[in-house]
């Protein structure tokens, strides 16, 4: 190498480098609640910054379409072994790049353009990708919704029910983004099969509680489970699908394809959607499978649900309304409205206090998604910390403080102190 890129990154490009600096000061300082992020361990991050960045592995391990892939063929099947294994799934794909191209290859290889989905509105807790008319999924498919009860704020199974067989879709999607409840996948898989649906569960969000069993395991009720590998797993930034190997309906929807759901899959993810595939991330999330192999795997999952009950509370005990009175995962939505203060006025107070949430539809919101009536807030990163129902507790009142009075300086200020203290008591990284 030549003298300049022999130089290290401070060396080299010091502005950069100090804006890394500081990003990781920010997290490790702050309070992170916003539900979908987490701490990746260190040894997460150190495998993702090595050369693997380096390598083309188009195709999979034994049918590569480059040479050299001696190494990366034996890390991706550890990942994949390791991913079946944990979710007791059939057969895995390491390769999606996000939890979008995830559902995305997911849906190719399943539907047609134009078929019918049921998904979960985004509006009421789904994600972009589960039918969203701003995203390729509502564009391509024709995508029927369902919510909650206007009432109970959760899922009522009836109403679902009745929808799929008026609608007869050919997949019903679960999982969702801003939904504080349990989902009943073995309910949702005899609806499907009433219908000849496929159902997929994208558990993105609560992975983590489903594979310590402190939510109900997707399989074997869905054909296919997509999950992201960055928020409660605390793996990298990237995600994985995962599947039986043969296709429940291959005489009804794939009569003419020789290729089972399996291969479907594997076909749509490379070299249907992308090309190679980023062997660092995907020596990272061999990592984070092995930690999720570990007894304390399940105990941070307990953890985080039980802060989540606490923090909701807490919340509710000082006045601040949680839709569906609670929650039985890792997050919860705040209802603003009683307190004449909008999601974004909210998340922006928090913030100057080094609280970091975000603003979030609620159930029938009257308000923009720009300018929503509630806050998402959850404890997966906090708990990644060993925060527990104490600390639940003092960050509670200290958000509802903030609720109540968001312009208030003082506050704000004192409450910025409260956190840089309660937060040198949870060190992250100390490497780093
Ligand atoms: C349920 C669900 N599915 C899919 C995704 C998409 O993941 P990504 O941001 O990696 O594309 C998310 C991300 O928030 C999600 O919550």
């Amino acid at each position: 190498m030549n003298d300049t890129r022999s130089l290290n990154l401070k060396k080299f490009d010091p502005e950069v480098a100090k804006l890394i600096s500081l990003e990781t000061k920010r997290q490790k300082e702050g309070l992170v609640m916003i539900a979908s992020e987490n701490y990746a361990s260190e040894a997460v991050l150190e495998a993702m910054g090595t050369a693997l960045s380096n390598k083309y592995s188009e195709g999979y391990p034994g049918k590569r379409y480059y040479s050299g892939n001696e190494y990366i063929d034996q890390i991706e099947t550890l990942a994949i072994e390791r991913a079946k294994k944990l979710f007791n799934a059939e057969h895995a794909n390491v390769q999606p790049h996000s939890g979008s191209s995830a559902n995305m290859q997911a849906y190719f290889a399943t539907l047609k353009p134009g078929d019918k989905i049921m998904g979960m509105n985004l509006s009421q807790g789904g994600h972009l990708t589960h039918g969203s008319p701003v995203n390729f999924s509502g564009q391509m498919y024709k995508f029927i919704p369902y919510g909650v009860d206007e009432k109970t704020e959760m899922i009522d199974m009836d109403v679902v029910r009745r929808l799929a067989l008026k609608e007869r879709p050919k997949m019903i999607v679960t999982g969702a983004t801003a939904y504080p409840r349990e989902f009943d996948f073995k309910e949702f898989s005899e609806i499907a099969s009433e219908i000849d649906a496929y159902m997929l569960a994208d558990v993105s969000h609560f992975v983590g509680l489903c594979l310590a069993g402190v939510h109900q395991k997707p399989f074997p009720y869905a054909d296919i489970v997509t999950t992201t590998t960055h928020k409660t797993l605390r793996g990298p930034r990237s995600a994985m699908i995962l599947s039986k190997i043969e296709d429940r309906y291959q005489q009804i929807y794939h009569k003419e394809s020789k290729f089972n759901l399996a291969q479907r899959i594997d076909r749509a993810v490379f070299p249907g959607t992308q090309g190679g595939p980023l062997d660092h991330v995907t020596a990272a999330m061999a990592v984070m499978l092995k930690e999720a192999m570990e007894p304390d795997f399940l105990t941070y999952q307990k953890q985080i649900q039980k802060n989540a009950k606490i923090l909701a509370e807490t919340l509710m005990q000082n006045g601040v309304r949680i839709v569906s009175g609670g929650t039985d995962n890792h997050l919860m939505l705040l209802d603003l409205r009683a307190h004449k203060v909008t999601g974004q006025q909210v998340q922006d107070a928090l913030e100057k206090a080094m609280i970091f949430t975000n603003k979030n539809s609620i159930p029938y919101d009257t308000a923009s998604p720009f300018n929503p009536s509630g806050l998402r807030i959850g404890t997966p990163a906090l708990t990644s910390r060993g925060m527990k129902e104490s600390e639940m507790k003092l960050i509670g009142e200290m958000i509802s403080r903030i609720i109540k009075n968001p312009h208030d300086n003082i506050l704000l200020h004192k409450s910025k102190e409260d956190v840089l203290e309660l937060t040198k008591k949870f060190p992250v990284y100390p490497n780093l």
